[in-house]
């Protein structure tokens, strides 16, 4: 007999944990504004985005569905834009790429920031224009590399010595002089899942700045004639909701960006502060302002950099989830329904941790509603989960839901748009969702659903 494995008793861990959820909603039909995609409301008491219907969407398209509110999307570029108007902003395209976004991007006139091969030929393959390219990545291959430079991307975010070398090499071989910054790891440390964080000093990312790594960097880069050194880069962490990170983290760079002035005589015109602005997922969550962000950040780095009596350098931020997480909802199918007497209801819908990793891999906490109609039956306290064969496979561990809710009943998941589609993967063989955009009562396939077809291309 095991000595390990034991009955197990009713549950293995609390029913309410404290801090969620909070309480049931006087009224589990309303969609809170500051979480659910700008242009959405209930009407004739199923949800609409972008003026359509979320039975109509489904009716179409099928479940599970991921849906872009294209106006909020781009309002969200906007607000950027115009929050740090004079510097540049650069969405990561990590957060959720594809064709159309990209256009998007182009169309709004934000740069964009990729990290893979694949990242920038999604960009280059709708004519995005490179010189408002960043490619990043803790690894980039030599063939990677090669494909910015020939492509000629605007910046380039040096990211280890063995790198700066290979770029020497490829500059030479293109004739080309890229515009190259510095991935600095600033020391700071950003209150976020561990996971999602990356300028303390104990990582793979970037020159750690307390090692003098940094330093030493701009030293190997200022050697080599065919690069141009054009600023320092720092992104602190992801889903950070305490700006004070992000200030510390400026003015670290602002203070080597003097220091490198002082050794080589350099004046460096850029800092990319890299992004990482947190989203509200759930009633009560707090997020950054990006008007007093910008604000802050600005007169942090013209404050050194005046001090020194240096230019103030021009600043661009990198921000992904703020701009793509609200625009996205999931919309799934009702399935099996389980009462667990005494402890919860588990709800399951026909999708889960493959479309949604999220809430596994980091604990995150999300909102969702019965979109396809509107109910005052009593809360009962629920768990979201998906099809998938683990327990760990939540959508949302802990929430309210009415206690009518039914087999065959649509439910709505606020706050997708980032991070969802870009880590769904094909666990149990389940094909990735469809993507539609969703506008002035239209909506348009911009990422078709997998097929079968598609699951087994590629095998023997
Ligand atoms: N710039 C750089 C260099 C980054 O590494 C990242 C994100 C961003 C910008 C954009 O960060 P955002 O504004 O979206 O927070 N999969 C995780 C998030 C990983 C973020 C990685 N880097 C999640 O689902 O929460």
């Amino acid at each position: 007999m095991s000595r390990f494995a034991h009955p197990a008793g009713d549950r293995h861990a609390e029913v309410l944990p404290e801090e969620r959820p909070p309480h049931a909603p006087a009224d589990l039909n309303t969609l809170d504004p500051t979480i659910w995609p700008r242009t959405s409301s209930r009407a004739d008491g199923s949800i609409t985005i972008g003026g359509a219907d979320v039975r109509d969407l489904v009716e179409e398209h099928g479940t599970p569905l991921y849906v872009v509110d294209e106006e909020d999307f781009r309002s969200r570029c906007r607000d950027y834009a115009s929050a740090f108007s004079g510097g540049e902003v650069h969405y990561a395209g990590k957060a959720f790429l594809c064709r159309e976004v990209a256009r998007w991007i182009m169309q709004e006139g934000l740069g964009l920031d990729v990290c893979s091969a694949g990242e920038l030929a999604v960009a280059l393959s709708v004519g995005f224009p490179p010189e408002r390219i960043t490619m990043h990545g803790n690894n980039k291959s030599l063939a990677e590399l090669e494909k910015a430079v020939e492509a000629g991307v605007g910046h380039i975010v040096a990211d280890s010595f063995e790198e700066i070398a290979r770029l020497g090499f490829l500059a030479d071989k293109h004739g080309r002089r890229p515009k190259v910054m510095i991935r600095v790891t600033v020391g700071v440390e950003a209150h976020t899942h561990e996971f999602i964080a990356t300028a303390h000093d104990d990582q793979k990312f970037g020159f750690s700045l307390s090692s003098g790594a940094a330093a030493e960097a701009a030293r190997r880069i200022l050697a080599l004639p065919q690069l141009e050194l054009v600023g320092l880069h720092s992104h602190i962490g992801s889903q950070i909701t305490d700006t004070a990170g992000f200030e510390v983290a400026a003015s670290r760079l602002a203070t080597l960006l003097v220091k490198i002035k002082d050794e080589h005589g350099v004046v460096l015109p850029e800092l990319d502060l890299g992004g990482g602005y947190g989203i509200p997922y759930v009633e009560g969550d707090t997020a950054p302002d990006v008007k007093e962000i910008a604000d802050n950040l600005r007169e942090i780095v013209s404050k050194v950099a005046r001090g020194a009596g240096l230019p103030v350098p021009k600043l661009t931020v990198e921000p992904g989830r703020a701009i793509a997480g609200l625009a996205g909802v999931t919309l799934y199918e009702v399935g099996t329904i389980k009462d667990v007497e005494g402890l919860r209801t588990y709800v399951s819908v026909d999708g889960g941790m493959s479309d949604n990793i999220r809430t596994a891999l980091y604990g995150a906490d999300y909102t969702a509603r019965l979109a396809s109609r509107e109910s005052t039956a009593r809360p009962m306290l629920s768990r979201m989960v998906g099809k998938h064969c683990e327990s760990g496979d939540m959508v949302v561990r802990d929430l309210w839901f009415p206690a009518d809710l039914a087999t065959g009943d649509l439910v709505a998941v606020a706050g997708t748009g980032a991070y969802c589609r870009s880590l769904a993967n094909n666990y149990n063989y389940l094909p990735k969702p469809a993507v539609v955009a969703v506008k002035d009562g239209v909506s348009r396939v911009i990422v078709r659903r997998e097929t079968e077809d598609d699951l087994l291309r590629g095998q023997l």
